[in-house]
């Protein structure tokens, strides 16, 4: 059974923001609006994300498609960011990731589906933006959120006008993200990511936010002013922005009428 969610706009943001009780709803109803985009579009382009709050998104994606009632055959994909350093097989990799999440598991061809190339050099990243450009631009842009406002990996201090870059990562990101890596194994230090503008440049964004560990964040991105200190409230200039979240990620929002 679908679930009811709540939604909750603000007067002077158009942001629209769906609550639902728990983070299996959550990620279930984001996986349907993923679908649903998907099969309302010829050519469906996607803006996808990694991490451990898209993980059970993927799991319904593919059940869809297992089960006959969802084809990927003519989606072409744009990944976030990966790591600089790592090889496309490295396990630890968001290639990898990818792989094992949904990719694998579909029928997307596989020269439909792109990560930006971490160890170019820095002044070709721009290609990976022109390459979304040639596709007719992100459709559908899936975000999560890090614990420091984080999207894709434009960390605190993000450029709003930025394309497709390196960064150097966070310290409190590399050891949110430790997990993902073999013991003894350090996270990389730098990540290429595409920038608030390239992000910012899709017609549709899906912020998923899950548990506590998301509230103060979700809460300075949606209800705190536009900041560079806080990238995710560079969501608020964008005009179709829909977030959703369980309880607890929502937790901190202020009621809205
Ligand atoms: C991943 C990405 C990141 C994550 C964020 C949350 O491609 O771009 O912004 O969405 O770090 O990660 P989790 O879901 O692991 O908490």
């Amino acid at each position: 059974m679908t679930p009811r969610p709540s939604t909750r706009n603000k007067a002077e943001s158009p942001v629209e923001i769906v609550v639902l009780d728990t983070a299996g709803e959550a990620e279930r109803y984001a996986a349907s609006e993923i679908r649903s985009f998907i099969t309302a579009r010829r050519e469906p382009v996607l803006g996808l994300a990694t991490g451990r709050t898209m993980l059970k998104v993927y799991d319904w994606l593919r059940q869809w498609h297992e089960a006959g009632e969802l084809s990927f055959a003519a989606c072409r994909s744009f990944n976030l960011d990966e790591y600089r350093g790592l090889s496309a097989d490295d396990p630890s990799s968001f290639a990898s990731y990818m792989r094992r999440s949904l990719f694998d598991h579909v029928d997307m061809p596989e020269a439909n589906y792109h990560l930006p190339d971490p160890d170019a050099p820095e002044s070709s990243l721009a290609a990976y933006d022109l390459a979304i450009e040639k596709s007719g631009g992100l459709g559908l842009q899936l975000l999560g959120i890090g614990r420091n406002g984080h999207i894709g990996f434009n960390e605190p201090g993000a450029d709003r006008h930025s394309l497709t870059h390196v960064v150097a990562l966070d310290p409190s990101t590399r050891a949110a993200n430790a997990g993902d890596f073999p013991p003894g194994v350090d996270v990389p230090t730098h990540a290429a990511t595409m920038g608030i503008a390239t992000i910012l440049g899709a017609e549709r964004i899906l912020l998923l936010a899950t548990g506590a560990a998301k509230s103060e964040a979700l809460a300075r991105a949606m209800s705190g002013p536009v900041e560079a200190d806080c990238p995710a409230s560079y969501l608020q200039l964008h005009d179709h922005v829909t977030v959703v979240c369980d309880r607890e990620a929502a937790a901190l929002l202020q009621e809205r009428s």
